[in-house]
């Protein structure tokens, strides 16, 4: 499966920080913002990546995440000249995406808690996955309502009155129709390809499946300055209570084999002496000693 990480967008919110770095790439606690969906696509099992922005921004999050390599996987890049809708970075990506699934998660979404995307990943085959998360506020989102036997039968876009308080997140999984459906997609009359009208299509043939995130998880939001900060507060408490980092690529790659202990070793090491290098070199003689007492 490849994966696309979309992170344009004007970030209007968040003005003035947006004026020299995107949202995207702004501070949570102690990493950019870019990590956490990274981290969610790594978890996930995606190796191969695909960063879209905007020509403005772009160079950055080369600057910061190079061709991947530091981090187990690759990254393309590709430009969204103008935010033009969610779902149009299938069509940018088309060439990335080949005959393959994707998945799709935008660069300002933080999950977080009990592998929450495992299963969902791990059993992809066909049609198409998004999720559904109880918040107070689902008119800000795609909404998803429910029949009583808990199987999804609408789907609607910022509707005035939500028929239920299930919003869609910005992490969604499909097959390769993907690209073929947001070709015959029109703007919606905002002037986006919305993302919602694709799973809308998938709904329509029968093969959407949304799963409910269950209460314990975290999904955060970091568009205003407001639930920027309470996403920093949140990292920053899990962090100091557990001693676990939230959102850390390099430790995401390692666990799941895409670097061994010795290519982790170099990567921290090629970073200077800092609370995050500490961080990975502590994973790493954590996974040493638990290799050691299993072959006592
Ligand atoms: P939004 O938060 O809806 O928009 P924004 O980031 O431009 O912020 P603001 O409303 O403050 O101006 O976008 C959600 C995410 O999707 C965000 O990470 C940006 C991204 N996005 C794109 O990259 N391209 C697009 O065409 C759209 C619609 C969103």
């Amino acid at each position: 499966m490849k994966g696309l990480i979309l992170a344009g967008g004007a970030g209007s919110r968040l003005y003035p920080l947006t004026l020299v770095a995107s949202k995207q790439l702004q501070p949570v606690y102690d990493k950019p913002m870019i990590y956490h969906p990274l981290t969610t696509l790594i978890e996930g099992g995606v190796r191969e990546i695909c960063l879209i922005s905007t020509p403005h921004d772009l160079p950055r999050f080369k600057q910061l995440l190079g061709d991947g390599s530091r981090m187990g996987i690759s990254i393309e890049y590709r430009e969204q000249a103008k935010p033009e809708g969610i779902a149009q970075a299938f069509l940018i990506a088309e060439s990335f995406i080949g005959n393959d699934a994707v998945a799709l998660i935008l660069g300002d979404n933080i999950f977080y808690g009990n592998n929450g995307f495992g299963e969902a990943f791990a059993e992809f085959t066909s049609g198409a996955t998004i999720f559904g998360y109880h918040v107070h506020d689902p008119e800000r989102y795609g909404v998803v309502e429910f029949d009583a036997d808990g199987k999804a039968i609408s789907i609607e876009e910022k509707p005035k009155e939500p028929k239920s308080n299930y919003a869609v997140p910005g992490l969604y999984i499909y097959d390769n129709d993907v690209v073929e459906i947001t070709k015959n997609t029109k703007p919606s009359a905002r002037g986006e390809l919305e993302i919602t009208a694709v799973n809308v299509e998938y709904l329509r043939r029968g093969t959407l499946r949304v799963e409910k995130l269950s209460r314990g998880f975290a999904w955060l939001d970091a568009g205003t300055s407001t639930s920027l900060h309470e996403a920093s507060a949140y990292v920053q408490t899990i962090e100091s209570r557990t001693g676990i980092k939230i959102g850390c690529p390099e430790e995401a790659a390692f666990r799941n084999g895409f670097l061994s202990s010795s290519q982790l070793a170099t990567i921290a090491a090629d970073m200077p002496h800092c609370e995050y290098r500490a961080y990975l070199e502590n994973v790493i003689q954590e996974s040493h000693r638990i290799e050691n007492s299993k072959s006592r």
